[in-house]
């Protein structure tokens, strides 16, 4: 159910003048390295093929005039570059626009207006970072309408810093550096601390999406929690460990050493971080080996950290993932991102789609009250020009 770029143009037309040009940046979702990234650690995640898309055409001046065809396709809003206060309801989508436009021009990249709509099929809030496809499709408009030359870490830093205005969340890097560099076929092994990947090619398997359709009230506030924990524990690990800046720093041996310096829930979530770095590396070499079933079982424990030593799990994640365990052809499944709603994804067989697919809808709905979300993704390319 890909995006019909035909249909996008179409509906430029029918309020717009000109041909526009497409930009797009797709969503993610995270194989394993959970809660890793603001800690300088590794992820392993893949752009999917559920993009958001821009057809604009650029203006002169510095008014930008934009319609979002999945919130408000009658109005066309309109503000100006020189104006760019934020909306003051929470993250309306104009927001990641105006914080863009700011974090590019304080950084000295001078924008023109544009003018055209917005559309995508990145589940909204659904776990596989709508906000980061919204933000970094924002960014490629720019770049290429202002011929920009960012240098590409440069980019996934700013973006960041714009989509971090607009949410109130202190996020790492992956999911504006996967909605950026993101590779068909292939996960990225992003070192987070020097922002770098290696492209991971992933051997046959399927990835299934299933979106608890939970609201996410509370997240950013547990995250930024979390994050600070992380902090801390890092920064009394160093009082015995001078090297340590980052729990990426930090083993297994010298976390036992360092227990008595730390607070029983600050100790399990330095646990979970130290524990998953060790996952994520892991899951690389038996990814290259194509041991789907060793990997699966990698991802199933990254779960059961997050849920026990993190706390961001909740009960319909771990709903969908005690579901999708018993499957037969599933070789592992796990809450992915921020947590406390959103999605988990499953690792399996392709045959098993259509039973994982009928067992999460029927079991998660008889055991929370509510309708999944279920679809399989691929691994798709990062931003870029539709042309
Ligand atoms: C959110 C953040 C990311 C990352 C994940 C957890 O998606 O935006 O930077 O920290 O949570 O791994």
């Amino acid at each position: 159910m890909a995006l019909d770029h035909a249909l996008l143009r179409n509906e430029y037309a029918a309020r717009f003048a000109g041909t526009p040009r497409l930009f797009r940046a797709p969503g993610r979702v995270n194989l394993i390295g959970e809660h890793t990234d603001y800690n300088d650690g590794f992820v392993l995640p893949c752009a999917i093929d559920r993009e958001v898309v821009f057809a604009v055409t650029p203006r002169a001046d510095r008014v930008v005039r934009l319609a979002a065809l999945d919130f408000d396709p009658a109005t066309v809003v309109e503000f100006d570059l020189d104006d760019a206060g934020f909306v003051q309801s929470q993250h309306h989508w104009s927001n990641y626009v105006k914080g863009m436009v700011s974090v590019l021009e304080a950084n000295g990249f001078g924008c023109s207006g544009f003018e055209g709509i917005i559309a995508g099929d990145v589940p909204i809030g659904g776990g596989v970072s709508s906000s980061s496809a919204f933000t970094a499709a924002v960014a490629t408009t720019l770049e290429v309408l202002n011929g920009l030359t960012v240098d590409p870490k440069r980019m996934v830093e700013l973006i960041l810093d714009a989509e971090n205005a607009a949410t109130g969340l202190r996020g790492g890097i992956m999911d504006q550096y996967t909605a950026r560099m993101g590779k068909a076929g292939s996960a990225l092994l992003i070192d987070c601390r020097i922002k770098e990947h290696e492209i991971v090619s992933l051997p046959e398997m399927t990835i299934v999406v299933a979106d608890t359709r939970r609201a996410r009230t509370l997240a950013a506030t547990a995250y930024n929690e979390r994050r600070a924990q992380c902090e801390l524990a890092s920064r009394l690990i160093a009082t015995r460990y001078p090297g340590v800046t980052a729990l990426r720093d930090v083993t297994n041996a010298m976390l036992d050493d360092c227990r008595d310096l730390l607070s029983r829930d600050v100790y399990r979530r330095a646990r979970h971080v130290v524990t998953e770095t060790e996952r994520t590396h892991a899951s690389v070499e038996l990814l290259a080996k194509g041991d789907l079933e060793r990997f699966g079982r990698l991802v199933t424990q990254s779960h059961q950290s997050l849920r026990d030593d993190y706390e961001v799990s909740c009960e319909e994640l771990d709903a969908l993932c005690e579901i999708a365990w018993t499957v037969p052809g599933v070789y592992g499944a796990r809450m992915v991102g921020a947590g406390f709603g959103g999605c988990i994804i499953a690792v399996c067989e392709a045959g098993a789609v259509a039973p994982l697919t009928s067992a999460l809808m029927r079991e998660y709905a008889r055991r929370c009250g509510r309708e999944a979300d279920v679809y399989a993704t691929v691994p798709s390319d990062g931003a870029g020009e539709i042309l």
